[in-house]
């Protein structure tokens, strides 16, 4: 916004900044039994990240992991204090309700829900219908997605015979899973409609950027400061002049027609229609747009990975050149391959999208088994990062082993322990318990079709750049590099 930048609106930051950082720090002067790793304040985090964007959480969080074995301790965020739980913690996290332990509670104080995306937190019917109608219908729609998948890989490779070509690694797997989720959220032809695409792709960063501003400011504050730092009305109306259309034509087809007519659309949007829980062009405008923020951000550092070892390239596609000669290309193909399946598993144990996992808040005081007391409104999580990469869970946890999944489903001679959608307290990259990412069958369905069509239909290679490392540590975030490159080429029939 305009407003964002002039001065009055950063003096207002800095003051609202002081204020709410000192109020915190008197209201959580109780967690003084918790010990502290990294700065011993909040100011001092402030004063030592000198800005918003840097943090050390990673390093702070893996050195507690260290020196706290079986214990827990506490960083310093610019705004608030997490208190990391130990693994043996993990079932009561788990389990916990939300007045117990918030989930989505935690997220509103990450993300400012209603203010970013317009959405109240007793107001989540989406997810049922994740867990549910989308997970069922996986198998049917498989030829969808898989169809936009190699349709965008098609468009946006856009490779001529025996030519490399340097792409950004992270743009276009983006890309290629905005039009594949989107084919299942709101068919075609919006999921190919450029402007709705940007529009959602962009989101993530927009988020991101809003709430960072509106954390530091007391919550009594936040919905003035809101008014100038967020661009939800704008997004809203971008959104409704892409969707609205559509909408609007299934609505009248549901007035004419009831609940079933000829080519009836079966996508998310329509699931969403069909539960009649909201009806207004922009509340359900503003429920697709936000599950695209869920449910796109994907694992393009397996683009990376792909792209360091042609050997593994060739390990993949030996396997799904057997598994598609026996099944097609479908779903119940896809079950098969193990190998694709462990190779992205491990991307996750390896990279991930965080360093923590399990965020919650506590809704009340809490006294842990462990007889460590936790008083309400203290924000928790687990050091899942560091969690994946101890040598007492994992051998050799810092090499990346892309088929350790798959040897040890194997070894073990059992289907589905291992596999990317199970759930274990030894990777928590899907969460764990109550909050188990319901979307993880969609997007495991997504990630392994784009890389088993990858590797059968491309080379990968390095780009010559040298832009290492592949991905980057933001705060508590784990993001694909950016500039990093990969290179391309069409492999011949
Ligand atoms: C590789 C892709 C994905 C990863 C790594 C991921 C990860 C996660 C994690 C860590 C959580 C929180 C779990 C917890 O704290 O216990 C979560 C929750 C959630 N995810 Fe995903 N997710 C992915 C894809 C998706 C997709 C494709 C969708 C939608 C179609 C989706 C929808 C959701 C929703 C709605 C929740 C909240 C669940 C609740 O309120 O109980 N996610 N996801
Ligand atoms: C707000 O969002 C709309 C739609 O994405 C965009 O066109 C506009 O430039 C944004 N405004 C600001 C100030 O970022
Ligand atoms: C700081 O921690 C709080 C509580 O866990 C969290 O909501 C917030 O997003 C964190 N800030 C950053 C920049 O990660």
């Amino acid at each position: 916004m305009d407003f964002l930048f002039t001065p009055y609106l950063v003096a207002g930051i800095c003051a609202a900044l002081v204020v709410a950082c000192s109020f915190r720090l008197l209201r959580c002067s109780n967690l003084d039994h918790i010990p502290v790793v990294g700065h011993s304040s909040l100011l001092a985090s402030y004063w030592f990240t000198k800005g918003l964007e840097v943090d050390h959480t990673e390093r702070f969080v893996q050195e507690g992991y260290n020196k706290y074995k079986s214990g827990i301790f506490r960083v310093a965020n610019l705004t608030h204090w997490v208190v990391c739980l130990h693994r043996s913690h993990l079932e009561h996290a788990a389990r916990a309700l939300e007045d117990h332990l918030s989930f989505i509670e935690a997220a509103d104080n990450s993300l400012k829900l209603e203010h970013t995306f317009g959405l109240k937190n007793n107001d989540m019917y989406h997810v049922s219908i994740i867990q549910s109608t989308l997970t069922r219908s996986l198998s049917v729609l498989y030829a969808d997605v898989r169809d936009e998948i190699v349709a965008a890989c098609n468009e946006y490779l856009d490779l001529k015979h025996n030519e490399w070509k340097t792409i950004s690694a992270v743009r276009v797997t983006l890309k290629i899973a905005s039009r594949a989720s989107n084919r299942m959220f709101v068919g075609l032809p919006l999921c190919r409609d450029p402007d709705w695409l940007d529009l959602n792709m962009n989101l993530p960063r927009a988020v991101v950027d809003e709430a960072r501003i509106l954390r530091l400011f007391p919550s009594f504050m936040v919905p003035l400061v809101a008014k100038f730092v967020t661009n939800l009305s704008g997004r809203t109306s971008r959104g409704v002049a892409l969707l609205g259309p559509v909408i609007k034509e299934r609505l009248q087809h549901m007035e004419a027609e009831g609940t079933d007519w000829n080519n009836k659309p079966n996508d998310f949007l329509q699931w969403c229609m069909d539960s009649k829980q909201e009806t207004s062009l922009t509340s359900l405008t503003r429920r697709i747009i936000s599950i695209n923020f869920a449910g796109i951000h994907t694992t393009s550092s397996a683009l990376f990975h792909l792209a360091e070892n042609p050997r593994h390239a060739q390990a993949l596609r030996d396997e799904v050149e057997v598994v598609v000669s026996k099944y097609g290309w479908t779903k119940e193909g896809l079950s098969k391959m193990r190998k694709v399946d462990s190779f992205l598993k491990e991307t996750q144990r390896f990279e991930g999208l965080s360093i923590l996992g399990l965020s919650r808040k506590a809704m009340s005081d809490i006294t842990l088994a462990d007889g460590t007391f936790i008083p309400q409104g203290t924000f928790l999580a687990f050091p899942a990062h560091a969690m994946h990469h101890d040598d007492a869970v994992y051998e050799n946890p810092n090499v990346f082993e892309p088929f350790r999944f798959a040897d040890m489903r194997n070894k073990e001679f059992e289907g589905s322990r291992h596999q990317m959608v199970a759930i274990t307290p030894d990777l928590l990259s899907f969460g764990l318990g109550r909050h188990t990412c319901p979307g993880r069958f969609f997007a495991a369905t997504v990630l392994k079709t784009m890389l088993a069509h990858i590797v059968m239909s491309y080379d990968v290679k390095r780009g010559n750049d040298e832009s290492r490392p592949t991905t980057l540590h933001v705060g508590r975030a784990i993001v694909p590099n950016p500039t990093a490159k990969v290179m391309f080429r069409k492999r011949e029939e």
